[in-house]
């Protein structure tokens, strides 16, 4: 609903009341500080290597910005869009796969007889990961059935119009949109029990031709908009697969891991939509 926006985004009222925008601005510039305060003063001309993260690489691009020195408000920006479009939809993704694969014993069996069979080191590698077609499958069901931002975002028909598949041509200007959460559970695309964990959904069905296959999963594929889609699309969407591609394998190839609660989650959409109730413990395998 645009109208809303008058009404809150651009209500200057609502902005005397509401601090909460703040705290990830203040938070990601006292990273900055902290990582700051750590830089030597004179350049060392032989620095020890060093493993890059994200905040080296931000600080090194903007120290090449003009006026020399740091260019500290581009870090920040960079900084802002890293946690608050990166860390949580992420976390969310994999909650929802660790929930799914808990509640789900034959799955969670079937992923670790993978992990284990494949003779891993620990962290798992990216190379290491492209190899575990079950991961992949989970990865990618746990983004079909949890698409962590559970909001069509708009996009308006530009002035040649929009036709629709039924001969309908929505007029320029028009606000489209469609929820990933909706479109994700539509059988005609997706397949049987649409509202379920099920991996194998991604895979070769067994005598499955694999025209029929192809086919199959082009179709899931092509309706994909959890992350967005055309010039506009996320911009971390790879960063955020070696991040699940990592964590996932690592985390229940190294640990066991339970849920404490037998309970359901709560969901709640706040355009991101977060879980509540999924409290986890963590035993070393193998170790009783
Ligand atoms: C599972 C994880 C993620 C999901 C589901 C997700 C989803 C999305 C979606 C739906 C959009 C809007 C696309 C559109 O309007 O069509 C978006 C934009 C964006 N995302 Fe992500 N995202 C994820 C992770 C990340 C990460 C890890 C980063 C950064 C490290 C990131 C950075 C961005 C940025 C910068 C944009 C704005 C792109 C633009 O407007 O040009 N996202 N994301």
């Amino acid at each position: 609903m645009p109208w809303t926006a008058c009404l809150v985004k651009f209500n200057p009222i609502i902005g005397y009341f509401v601090t909460e925008n703040s705290k990830f601005p203040l938070w990601c510039l006292k990273q900055i500080q902290k990582r700051l305060a750590t830089q030597p003063s004179v350049p060392n001309p032989t620095p020890a290597p060093q493993k890059k993260d994200f905040m080296t690489r931000f600080l090194d691009a903007a120290k090449t910005s003009q006026p020399p020195g740091y260019n500290i408000p581009q870090v920040l920006n960079w900084l802002l869009v890293n946690t608050m479009a990166g860390a949580d939809t992420t976390a969310f993704v994999l909650t929802a796969i660790l929930y799914y694969l808990l509640r789900s014993p034959s799955k969670k069996a079937i992923l670790l007889q993978e992990l284990d069979a494949a003779n891993l080191s620990y962290p798992v590698s990216w190379q290491q990961s492209q190899h575990l077609p079950y991961l992949s499958a989970c990865i990618k069901e746990g983004l079909r059935l949890h698409p962590p931002i559970g909001m069509g975002l708009e996009r308006v028909v530009p002035p040649a119009g929009l036709a629709m598949p039924d001969g309908y041509v929505l007029p320029a200007g028009t606000h489209v949109s469609m929820n990933p959460w909706i479109v994700n559970r539509q059988p005609a695309v997706f397949g049987e029990r649409v509202d379920d964990f099920i991996p194998e959904r991604w895979m070769k069905g067994k005598g499955e031709e694999e025209a029929e296959y192809k086919r199959r999963v082009g179709r899931m594929k092509r309706a994909d908009l959890v992350f967005g889609g055309g010039v506009r699309a996320c911009t971390g969407k790879y960063v955020s697969f070696l991040e699940m591609y990592k964590v996932l394998p690592t985390l229940l190839g190294v640990f066991e891991v339970g849920l404490v609660d037998e309970g359901e989650w709560e969901t709640v959409n706040r355009w991101v939509v977060r879980q509540e109730g999924v409290r986890c413990w963590l035993r070393r395998r193998g170790k009783g």
